[in-house]
């Protein structure tokens, strides 16, 4: 573990790593981190289903993917699972799909992500970042968990993010879908990805002990479709910080070791940055905020 840094890639971390005859799914896989942290797992053997929303893009991915591999990774590999988060319903599809193959979750990890500049709401009238970073993804792991359960050692790795910080959420997780304040994108963001961290922990909480630790990760800071959705102040913020930033490489890297590493994550409930355990958001840190953003999510996604 000491020896990876913000410059280790995904391949480095993985090096000598056997996931021959492990499953795992990443949602958004058809680009950016996503795409990377599949090629990288399915190089090691595993047989990873790529959960996305976009089916031509995922089959281009997985082309790619294909070619790129000097035929070290087979066909059978990559499997492309339909899955949009948001829409509940297209989760609930994605999950039964998934559960009807009959084959154990070894590794989960919830990539996929969006960054909206401004108020969308989703198919079932969530603020977008909140309803897809969120609450998609927490319907999509709960509905998995059957299959989590059959895995002999699984885990959950949730992207998360530095943004946290941006967040304004407060311990009683007033208005989080956005009904009452003043949309600002950068607080909508950082909102979900603090939830996705509080998720994470309350996840570990219940399931840790019985052999699903889930962490959360921030990747770095990576050139990837992220921002498609914002203007031209972020891209230019994009330009001059270009120098500075990971490659997608190097962006893949803490997915893939927390989701790897046979010491690091087992005990769940941490946050990583540059494969290093990392400060984390006072309110990731209240059990009972996470707790209650549980609670919440349970209803608003029809499972309480
Ligand atoms: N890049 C960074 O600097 C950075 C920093 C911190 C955290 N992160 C986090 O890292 C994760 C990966 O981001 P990235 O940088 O690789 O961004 P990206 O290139 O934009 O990839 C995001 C992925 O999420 C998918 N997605 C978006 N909405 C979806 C939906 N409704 N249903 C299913 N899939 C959906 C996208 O699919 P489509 O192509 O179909 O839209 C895409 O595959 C995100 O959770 C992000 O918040 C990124």
């Amino acid at each position: 573990m000491a020896g990876f840094n913000k410059r280790s890639t995904a391949e480095q971390v993985t090096e000598g790593i056997d996931l021959s005859g492990k499953q795992v799914v990443i949602t958004g896989a058809n680009t950016g981190i996503g795409k990377e942290t599949a090629r990288v797992l399915a190089l090691r053997g595993a047989v990873v289903t790529m959960a996305c929303r976009n089916l031509h893009k995922a089959e281009e991915a997985r082309d790619d993917i294909l070619a790129g591999s000097d035929g070290r990774i087979k066909e059978a590999q990559l499997v492309i699972l339909p899955l949009d988060l948001g829409s509940l319903s297209s989760v609930r599809e994605a999950a039964a799909k998934y559960c009807e193959r009959g084959v154990p979750l070894d590794i989960l990890i919830n990539n996929a992500g969006v960054w909206m500049s401004d108020l969308r709401l989703t198919e079932d009238g969530f603020e977008s970042d909140f309803g897809i970073n969120q609450l998609g993804h927490f319907l999509f792991s709960q509905l998995l968990l059957k299959p989590l359960r059959a895995a002999p050692s699984a885990r959950l790795v949730v992207l998360s993010s530095s943004a946290q910080n941006f967040s304004k959420l407060s311990a009683e997780l007033a208005d989080p879908n956005w009904q009452q304040r003043k949309y600002r994108s950068a607080v909508a963001y950082g909102d979900s990805k603090l939830m996705n961290l509080m998720f994470a922990r309350e996840w570990n909480r219940r399931y840790g002990d019985e052999g699903i630790p889930a962490n959360a990760v921030h990747p770095g800071v990576i050139a990837t479709e992220l921002g498609r959705d914002l203007g031209g102040l972020f891209k230019l913020v994009g330009v001059v910080a270009l120098p500075f930033m990971k490659t997608v490489g190097q962006g893949a890297a803490t997915s893939c070791f927390v989701a790897t590493d046979p010491h690091c994550g087992r005990s769940g409930g941490d946050f990583y940055l540059d494969c290093h355990s990392a400060k984390m958001h006072k309110l990731a840190k209240d059990a009972d905020a996470c707790r209650h953003l549980w609670a919440l999510s349970e209803k608003m996604t029809g499972l309480a």
